[in-house]
């Protein structure tokens, strides 16, 4: 899609020789489009370029750094090659480019109704992955993982889903590349969105509410109240359980990990050159965190430029939104803690809420992880990310101003960052500044209706987590594993 004829470089419009396209600074234009050679040919890894060095996942039975043999049973080969991998630039396989083209890239818009309507001097860009056919961001990693699984030869992929947007990008996925999938939906979710569930089927997924009585594990809590509202951890250990005991199954994960973050970064590498195209560079990088995987995916192109190259013009700041319902980055405690409920996956570390965690039902059901992702956490430790908490009443508030002003009607975990941005627009009117603020509006909200509706009739809880929890459930894992305090990865951090 070409959106305007190529001017001249030396002409007051910027001229990109990679797209063949240009625009004007200062046209009325509300979207950037790059073309379909747009389409980044490598992700970026930002492993090399941490702070400090990534503190390993553990082995609880030995109490060593995971060895990626261990992970084999879990994982394709080459997801665990690239969640180690040390490589700064990983080459995406034209196979995958060439599914990415079904939506991607996806357009950047300057929100400019919404700033009319705040009346702010702050200019406000999104970069919308709501355009793939799940309706997010997910799809990105989905069909990287599905690839990589189909050429080892793996016939079906087990997965957990929240909100039902992994799940439902899992099932796309699989689809494509010919495999089989199983998805386990946390039950509050699965009662709340049912035609997520629908689609999942529709592309061939088989898909139960979590706990449910597939499992061993999922058995054990399904019996003592069949209406158990589950958890990610509860879900992961249920998808994790039928991946090892299935020969020729693999899980599959749609956040957290290293290699899942770095498939994300299309977004940003195509935001980079979008906003390069109409000579832009964000002051403020914002998003949701649920594990961190749309955040990570946007904002690590521009850490590559403030941090790594240093060619950043600012020194831009990094914004990262979570629900006041499940406060990992503001509340939460870094330390080493299991991934899942059933304790079957790697200690990682993390600022956790305890791996016991059963989140209020809140629909921002992609944001009730009770963890995130480690080098999200590291970043977070070292003074990289600035975090803020919503309740979802006033995320609500923000999305339906954005849904009458932009149109878009957006999911409810993007709508924590807008209400940031809100908040933002506004303090830069009473200042005057002039912020550029980019956030991601990573999905749409058409399947979350039902969540609008208890928002309109008032029947949504502003719901916050108490401390008290947090710690003792960290007390209760500390008593199990007195010897985590002990471990030296986390220590001088
Ligand atoms: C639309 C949307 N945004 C955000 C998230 C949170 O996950 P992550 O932090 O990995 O992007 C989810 C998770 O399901 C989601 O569906």
């Amino acid at each position: 899609m070409v959106l305007l004829k190529t001017m001249s470089a030396k002409s007051k419009y910027t001229h990109h020789q990679h797209s063949g396209i240009a625009m004007p600074n200062n046209s009325n234009n509300r979207k950037v489009l790059l073309d379909e050679d747009g389409i980044p040919k490598e992700w970026y890894n930002i492993l090399p370029d941490l702070p400090a060095p990534l503190p390993p996942p553990i082995n609880p039975a030995t109490r060593e750094p995971v060895k990626p043999q261990e992970l084999e049973r879990v994982f394709a080969k080459e997801l665990i090659r690239q969640e180690m991998s040390q490589e700064r630039w990983i080459p995406i396989p034209e196979e995958v480019r060439e599914v990415y083209r079904l939506w991607r890239p996806t357009p950047l818009y300057r929100a400019r109704r919404l700033e009319q309507y705040l009346k702010t001097p702050a200019r406000i860009y999104y970069k919308f992955e709501g355009v793939s056919p799940p309706g997010s961001h997910k799809p990105n990693t989905a069909v990287a993982q599905a690839y990589y699984n189909m050429k080892e030869g793996i016939e079906r992929l087990t997965t957990e889903t929240g909100a039902g947007q992994w799940g439902s990008s899992l099932a796309f996925a699989t689809m494509l590349f010919g495999l089989k999938c199983t998805v386990y939906m946390v039950r509050a979710s699965y009662n709340q969105k049912p035609y997520r569930a629908i689609l999942m089927r529709a592309w061939g997924a088989e898909i139960y509410p979590s706990p449910s009585n597939k499992t061993n594990f999922g058995r054990s809590l399904y019996e003592k109240d069949p209406n158990h509202p589950g958890s990610l951890g509860i879900a992961i250990s249920e998808a994790l359980e039928d991946a090892v005991t299935h020969d020729n199954t693999r899980y599959s994960l749609g956040s957290v990990l290293n290699h899942v973050l770095m498939h994300q970064t299309v977004q940003g590498l195509e935001a980079k050159r979008q906003m390069e195209m109409i000579d832009e560079y964000p002051d403020i990088v914002a998003g949701c965190v649920g594990g961190g995987s749309s955040f990570s995916g946007l904002f690590w192109p521009f850490y590559y430029d403030v941090y790594v190259s240093k060619k950043a013009p600012k020194k831009t700041k990094f914004v990262a939104t979570e629900p006041t319902a499940c406060p990992t980055m503001t509340k939460g405690i870094y330390t080493y803690d299991f991934g899942d409920t059933a304790k079957m996956t790697p200690l990682l570390p993390m600022y956790t809420l305890g791996s016991d965690f059963i989140p209020a039902p809140i629909h921002a059901g992609g944001l009730r992880y009770h963890g995130d992702a480690p080098t999200l956490c590291l970043l977070l430790k070292k003074g990289y990310i600035e975090p803020h908490a919503y309740n979802q009443v006033e995320v609500f508030e923000a999305a339906s101003i954005f849904a009458r002003t932009e149109g878009i009607v957006p999911a409810p975990e993007p709508s924590h960052t807008i209400k940031y941005v809100i908040d933002e627009a506004l303090r830069c009117k009473r200042t005057g500044e002039e912020k550029v603020i980019l956030f991601n509006l990573c999905g749409h909200g058409y399947f979350d209706l039902q969540a609008y509706l208890d928002y309109f009739e008032g029947r949504l809880q502003p719901f916050e987590y108490p401390e008290e929890e947090i710690r003792k459930s960290l007390e209760r894992l500390k008593s199990e594993l007195p010897w985590i305090d002990q471990l030296p990865y986390l220590k001088n951090l």
